[in-house]
């Protein structure tokens, strides 16, 4: 599934755009002495369990952990674990059946649904395995889209979206559509979208599952340079053990716990 031809162009060494750093120095925030990291986001005692009638499907049994800020950590376990569960729950787009997620300090489950909403749109960015894009549209507008919802300045927005195509690489792919893109350019289209409301957090879920190994290198590249130079927190959920090695932290699922 190349729709153009399967050329991957390389990724352009070129800096992140000013406007999406977090962290404008680039620098990891952690103090290099002391070597503590700053919690941005505290997993506490989570549980999630599904429900069929009566009977409960418990998949997240008390996970613990803390995500630091401008780390890139990877959530690795096994098919069924509760990976999706768990990254969904942190990206506010589903309720734990308990326990607590605190972003600086903030537990934001006690939110009602629209701040969660606002919340959401404002400080994390979703990778999916599936691009997800919308078919219809050009790259530019899936990119610009989330923007042009939260704000009326157009031009900007599609300035501001033509300089992350461009710094995915995608600079001469703007009014593809998304059937006219291979896989790895869709996932970089994705990645662009992502990074349009300039979100202190990027979630990822398996972005390179669904990827040949060219274009999954090219993405993970991507992600590197991003999170070390945007100073953006990464959640990585991944199979892929080049890129669970190349992280700062990982956590691993075994059976609804973190092992
Ligand atoms: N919406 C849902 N309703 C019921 N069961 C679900 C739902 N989503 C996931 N599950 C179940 O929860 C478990 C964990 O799923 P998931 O988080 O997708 O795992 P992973 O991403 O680690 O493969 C699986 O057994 C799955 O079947
Ligand atoms: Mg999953």
């Amino acid at each position: 599934m190349t729709g153009s031809g399967g050329l991957e162009p390389n990724l352009p060494k070129i800096d992140v755009p000013a406007q999406f750093c977090v962290n404008p120095d680039g620098e990891k925030k952690r103090n290099p002495v002391l070597n503590t990291p700053e919690a941005l986001i505290r997993i506490v005692d989570l549980h999630k369990s599904y429900y069929d009638g009566e009977t409960e499907l418990p998949v997240l049994q008390g996970i613990d952990f803390q995500v630091n800020m401008s780390e890139l950590l990877a959530v690795v376990g096994a098919s069924g674990v509760g990976k999706s569960t768990l990254l969904h729950i942190i990206g506010t787009l589903d309720r734990p059946t308990a326990g607590r997620v605190l972003y600086d300090e903030q537990d934001i489950f006690t939110w009602q649904d629209t701040e969660l909403a606002r919340f959401r749109n404002k400080e994390i960015g979703f990778v999916f395995q599936f691009h997800h894009l919308l078919p219809e549209f050009t790259a530019l507008e899936n990119v610009a889209m989330a923007a042009l919802i939260a704000t009326p300045n157009n031009k900007a927005v599609y300035e501001e979206a033509a300089a992350l195509l461009d710094y995915v690489g995608l600079s001469e792919r703007l009014s593809h559509y998304p059937s006219q893109l291979s896989g790895g350019e869709r996932q970089r289209v994705a990645i662009a979208r992502a990074l349009i409301n300039k979100p202190k957090v990027v979630l990822a879920d398996e972005p390179t599952g669904n990827l040949d190994r060219r274009s999954s290198e090219a993405v993970l590249e991507l992600l590197w340079d991003l999170n070390a130079k945007s100073g953006q927190t990464f959640v990585i959920v991944t199979h892929n053990r080049e890129l669970a090695q190349q992280v700062d932290r990982i956590v691993e699922l075994v059976d609804g716990k973190v092992a």
